[in-house]
């Protein structure tokens, strides 16, 4: 197993702020805490017994859940790090097996950690051969996220000896599994939906060039992985592998404090990224983009997201953190091009409506106003079209990445001796108490 390691520093009392009730002139002191970059947070651990209140912030918008020390994200100025290092640098020199062991681990790995880490990795990518039988259970033209929701919780009933949570070799174990039989599971996902046969990993190959063998080669004839594709999708699984504390990976924290096993957890979190307010976005901003369909129609579209009356929402558009430049859009839209280009495809009439969408969005006052910029699923989808990968599996792919980021906040929360079950309070506005009437005087 690799170095346990990070630099978590545990959070230090700066100062303290007093909340004062002006109802009854009762004053709270509260610590504050400092973080290494970004906001300090004011610890209200204390409060409902000093106040006998509840704070309330539906949707977490002011709200820290926890302390970390993986990923930092300033939303004003478009920065995210993954342990102090920028996505721009990991995305450019480094690639997706080394970032999950700077993610697992704390420090990115000198030459021997990393071949340690690959081989081990590599060496957990098949499933268990008794897990083909699930899917012949779905309906041929299932969701595949529906498939890795149930294929994934179904892990925990093949591999009893990695479900112990408090036993650190089983996290660690179940922790190399989820990371390795993650683009398995997703292109078995695949190949059934197209009603092809299920193709065995190679250890031959690289993490990415794998999986693009998996879900698109055929027992027919030779597939020859190209390395062009294959550092794209190395990059996109870099982009998408960790983003601090959003909502599938609160999902996996919250289902983690009460004990569940790793591949439950994981599930749970696969579960929320399927929403098309998050992970499930790439899917939709290609489907927004083809009902688009032309240039001509943009201004029509925009003022349909403009309107408080109308559901639709530019897809691919605004972050709850990013009031800025979305810094993996920047580096998926250079992508989109490179790929394009390498596929001998010029800019497709997707990627030309896209930016012309993006172009025309960031000149409106709306979008300026309310700091709306592309997010990471704006061109992601572009690209995996153009790979060969259907709609459905978009957001499939995006939880191959984000497992590695789910799998170490997992442990990250484990291994903290803060460690208490999630249980969220709430304001009730509900019926005062009252009596039961029996049914024959209702
Ligand atoms: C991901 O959290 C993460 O880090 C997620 C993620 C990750 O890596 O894990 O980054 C991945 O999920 C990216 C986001 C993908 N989702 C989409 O592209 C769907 C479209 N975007 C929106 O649904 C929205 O922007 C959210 C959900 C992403 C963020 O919503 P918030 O933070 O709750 O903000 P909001 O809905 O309160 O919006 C603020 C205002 C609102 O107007 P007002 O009520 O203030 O008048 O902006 C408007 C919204 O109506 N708005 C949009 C819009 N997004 C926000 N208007 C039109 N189109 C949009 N896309």
């Amino acid at each position: 197993m690799g170095k346990a390691g990070g630099t978590a520093k545990k959070a230090e009392t700066e100062h303290t702020v007093t909340l004062t009730d002006n109802a009854t002139g009762k004053s709270v002191d509260l610590p504050v805490h400092a973080a290494t970059e970004g906001p300090s947070v004011i610890d209200i651990r204390t409060l409902y017994k000093e106040t006998g209140m509840f704070t309330y912030d539906p949707g977490f918008t002011s709200t820290g859940s926890c302390e970390s020390a993986l990923t930092f994200i300033d939303g004003d100025e478009g920065v995210l790090l993954h342990r102090g290092y920028s996505i721009e640098e990991l995305a450019e020199q480094s690639d997706f097996m080394e970032v999950s062991y700077l993610l697992v681990f704390g420090d990115l790995p000198n030459k021997e950690e990393k071949a340690k880490f690959v081989h081990d990795i590599t060496y957990h990518s098949m499933v268990h051969e008794q897990m083909l039988n699930f899917f012949r259970g779905f309906r041929r033209d299932a969701h595949p996220m529906a498939i890795m929701v149930g294929v994934v919780g179904a892990l925990s009933s093949f591999y009893h000896d990695s479900t112990d949570i408090n036993d650190e070799r089983q996290r660690m174990i179940a922790s190399y599994r989820m990371i390795a039989k993650m683009p398995t599971i997703a292109a078995m996902a695949y190949k059934y939906s197209v009603g092809q046969p299920f193709i065995y990993p190679s250890n031959e190959l690289d993490y990415a060039g794998n999986f693009l063998r998996m879900t698109f080669a055929v027992p027919a004839e030779d597939y020859e992985v190209n390395p062009i594709l294959a550092r794209a999708m190395d990059r996109i699984l870099i982009l998408h592998a960790d983003h601090e504390q959003n909502a599938s990976t609160s999902t996996v924290r919250l289902a983690g404090s009460s004990g569940a096993n790793p591949f439950a957890c994981i599930a749970a979190g696969i579960a929320s990224l399927w929403g098309p307010a998050h992970g499930g976005a790439n899917e939709a901003v290609l489907n927004m983009l083809e009902e688009i369909g032309h240039k001509d129609n943009i201004p029509e579209y925009l003022k349909r997201a403009k309107d408080k009356d109308d559901p639709f929402r530019l897809m691919g558009f605004g972050h709850r953190v990013y009031k800025n430049y979305d810094p993996r859009a920047a580096v998926l839209r250079e992508s989109a091009h490179e790929v394009l280009e390498e596929l001998g495809v010029k800019d497709t009439p997707l990627l030309e409506l896209a930016m012309e969408l993006e172009k025309i969005a960031l000149e409106d006052a709306y979008f300026v106003e309310k700091k709306l910029f592309p997010n990471v699923d704006f061109y992601s989808g572009i690209i995996l079209q153009a790979m060969g990968f259907p709609k459905s599996m978009f957001t499939v792919l995006f939880a191959v990445a984000r497992t590695v980021g789910w799998i170490s906040q997992w442990k990250e929360m484990i291994e903290d001796p803060v460690l208490k079950i999630g249980r969220p309070r709430q304001l009730y506005t509900g019926p005062e108490r009252r009596k039961y009437v029996p049914l024959d005087k209702r």
